[in-house]
């Protein structure tokens, strides 16, 4: 089976590792992830002990990343780094996770970073409070920053995480090819909160309107190669890879761009794809490993690389309004992390 990095991209020749750019802001990262672990709202041990292990199951922490290296590029004075900028980190994250918790719920899915996942575990009901919580406390880290944009910026974002759902539900199994619709989906879904951690630390910092909006540019099209890339590894990596089973887009009948390109290529792949998919054979093994070798064999996944790539380069793009430095660097890095990586 082909995974991302053993195929070629002309992004990047040399393998971004990630640990690197969280190096230039370790410290920082230390303190995201003991308010991540941190219980706001009660002292229930019991609450607690869960949130211990939704954080301890690991999880990338590319969002949070994201707002602390854009922060950081764009401080007017590296000593006035602030807290402020810890708890946009730390809210970024939580809203990230209490949507994964919720999506858990909707996809019916057993296990998230290689962990049993919270409905598998207790039951869905449990999972839906557990969310809320973790969206509660993300408000509470809201209310600390004190600042009405950044407020609306990430009320605008749970706005559009549960629209891109609503979209992605209401093209189930569809196999209509409508690229506009998957990209607002994915906007819906990933991009927003991508481009709410890059931009909000700049008008923390009281950045002028044009290095705000690029650095809101950086996000959406990081985002969205991060959703192109999180869709394309359904189809190339592993379980063990991605801590998530092989094909479940496909099972849950979520169409995306690399069944789309073989969909819109037409001829016989295209068509015993749509056989799988209209008849739902795709909710079974047999089906999906059929499925999934027309998307592998047909050029599903080169067409796909491609199209990250476009976003990943497009990101990297709106960094010019930076001026130089290593946190710059690291946000282009970051780029092609995104594109390269594996789970
Ligand atoms: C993962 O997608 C899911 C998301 C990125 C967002 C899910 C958002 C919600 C469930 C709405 C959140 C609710 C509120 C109140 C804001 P995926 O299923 O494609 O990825 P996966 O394979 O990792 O599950
Ligand atoms: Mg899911």
């Amino acid at each position: 089976m082909k995974s991302v990095a053993s195929l070629p991209n002309n992004l990047s020749e040399e393998k971004t590792d990630l640990s690197t750019l969280v190096k230039l802001v370790e410290d920082e990262m230390g303190l995201v992830e003991e308010w991540l672990r941190t219980n706001l709202i009660d002292d229930n041990p019991f609450v607690e002990d869960l949130l211990k292990q939704v954080f301890l199951a690991g999880g990338k922490r590319i969002r949070p990343l994201i707002v602390l290296l854009a922060s950081r590029a764009t401080a007017p004075r590296q000593e006035e780094f602030s807290r402020l900028h810890i708890i946009l980190a730390v809210l970024t994250e939580l809203i990230h996770t209490a949507s994964l918790v919720h999506d858990d719920v909707i996809d019916k899915a057993s296990v998230r970073r290689g962990q049993e996942t919270i409905n598998k575990r207790w039951n869905e009901r449990l999972a839906v409070l557990m969310g809320d919580l973790l969206f509660a406390q993300a408000s509470i880290c809201l209310a600390r920053i004190m600042n009405p944009t950044v407020v609306g910026i990430y009320g605008q974002v749970l706005g559009d995480l549960c629209a891109g759902e609503i979209k992605q539900m209401r093209q189930q199994f569809s196999t209509t090819v409508d690229w506009e619709l998957y990209k607002i989906k994915s906007v819906g879904k990933t991009a927003s909160l991508f481009a709410a951690g890059s931009h909000s630390g700049a008008i923390l910092n009281g950045c002028p309107n044009n290095t705000i909006q690029s650095l809101k540019d950086y996000g959406l099209n990081l985002g969205l190669c991060f959703q192109i890339v999180d869709d394309l590894l359904d189809v190339t990596a592993s379980e063990e890879q991605t801590g998530k089973p092989v094909g479940g887009d496909l099972r849950n009948g979520v169409i995306t761009a690399p069944s789309m390109f073989i969909l819109e290529g037409g001829g016989k792949n295209a068509a015993r794809l749509k056989e799988l998919i209209d008849s739902r054979a795709v909710l079974e093994d047999g089906g999906v490993q059929e499925a999934l070798k027309i998307i592998r064999d047909g050029g599903g996944v080169d067409k796909t690389i491609e199209l990250a790539g476009d976003y990943a380069r497009k990101s990297k793009e709106c960094l010019s309004v930076l001026p130089d430095s290593q946190y710059k660097s690291a946000l282009a890095s970051l780029s092609d992390y995104v594109m390269n990586r594996t789970c």
